[in-house]
């Protein structure tokens, strides 16, 4: 196995997750990107971050980008001797915009590049499995990958997807502090109403729909009653965000487990409560790309 010469780049887009009614399924990717860029050297490990959670996270080899090129790497056939990594981070940590799926895939993208003959040695259905194995859900990770809006889901031991061209308007509004998923999964209960889910059931098919050609029908499409009520504790300001919104008819629902609040329109930025981060943004239709060499 040899290694390509010189850096390589790779830009990875925010994602979010559920939508509303598709719990664990849907994805969308937004155009808020984070770039990374390896290049192989002699020995060591060399981690730079700059932009969000750059005092957060490990500089060593349990940072998320790093634990993912060895992964794509050791399946590939070995590790290079050594690696110098920089991180450009754009998308915020711990606000429900993927920022965990994108360092995951985003590594294992640039590690295949960084191999001659990566894309016929790591395919991708084989990086997208290893994606959602390392992560533990695949709907961020099927929209950081493929980009545009996903179905995600997983067949046995399978991750599966579908994906879907879509155009809507989205604005997100992150508020300042982080909410881990972790944490809002544990307040969700082990079992919902039959009816509630038969709810979600109907309401994330209709999502599908107006995602794709029958936006009229977003309001009613992004209701969800299995998670983001359960969740309101967490995020007590995104709700209040999420529930006066709608109440003015604005399609909006809670981005994957919070405490980001998206709407599917523009012009509804003064909405935002003080301290809180607005972007009107695009779908992101390229997915995790290799911008150099
Ligand atoms: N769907 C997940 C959740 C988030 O809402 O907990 C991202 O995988």
């Amino acid at each position: 196995m040899s290694f390509v010469d010189g850096p390589v780049t790779v830009r990875v887009p925010a994602s979010s997750a559920n939508l509303g009614p598709g719990f664990d399924a849907l994805g969308l990717a937004v155009a808020l990107h984070d770039e990374i860029t390896a290049e192989v050297i002699d020995d060591g490990l060399e981690v730079r971050v700059s932009g969000e959670g750059k005092d957060g996270v490990p500089l060593d080899e349990t940072h998320l980008v790093v634990e993912a090129m060895h992964a794509a790497f050791d399946l590939m056939g070995g590790r290079p001797p050594g690696l110098r990594l920089t991180c450009v981070n754009v998308i915020p940590h711990g606000r429900g915009l993927g920022s965990s799926a994108a360092a995951i895939v985003g590594g294992i993208v640039l590690a295949r590049a960084m191999v001659d003959g990566g894309d016929e040695l790591l395919d991708d259905a084989a990086a997208y499995q290893l994606a959602v194995d390392l992560e533990g859900h695949p709907d961020n990770v099927a929209a950081a990958f493929f980009g545009g809006l996903t179905i995600a889901w997983i067949d046995g031991a399978a991750a599966e997807v579908e994906r879907l061209t879509t155009d809507v308007d989205v604005t997100v509004f992150i508020p300042p502090s982080a909410v881990s998923t972790a944490k809002a999964r544990g307040l969700l209960p082990e079992t919902v109403p039959h009816r509630d889910a038969a709810l979600n059931a109907g309401r994330s098919a209709l999502l599908v729909a107006a995602l794709t050609g029958r936006p009229h029908r977003l309001i009613s499409a992004t209701e969800d009653r299995i998670h983001q009520s359960y969740r309101a504790e967490a995020m007590p300001d995104s709700y209040k965000l999420l529930r006066q919104l709608r109440v003015d008819g604005v399609p909006t629902i809670i981005s994957g487990a919070g405490p980001t609040v998206l709407a599917f329109a523009r012009g509804v930025a003064e909405a935002a409560p003080q301290g809180w981060t607005v972007h009107e943004l695009a779908v992101d239709a390229d997915g995790a790309t290799v911008v150099r060499p």
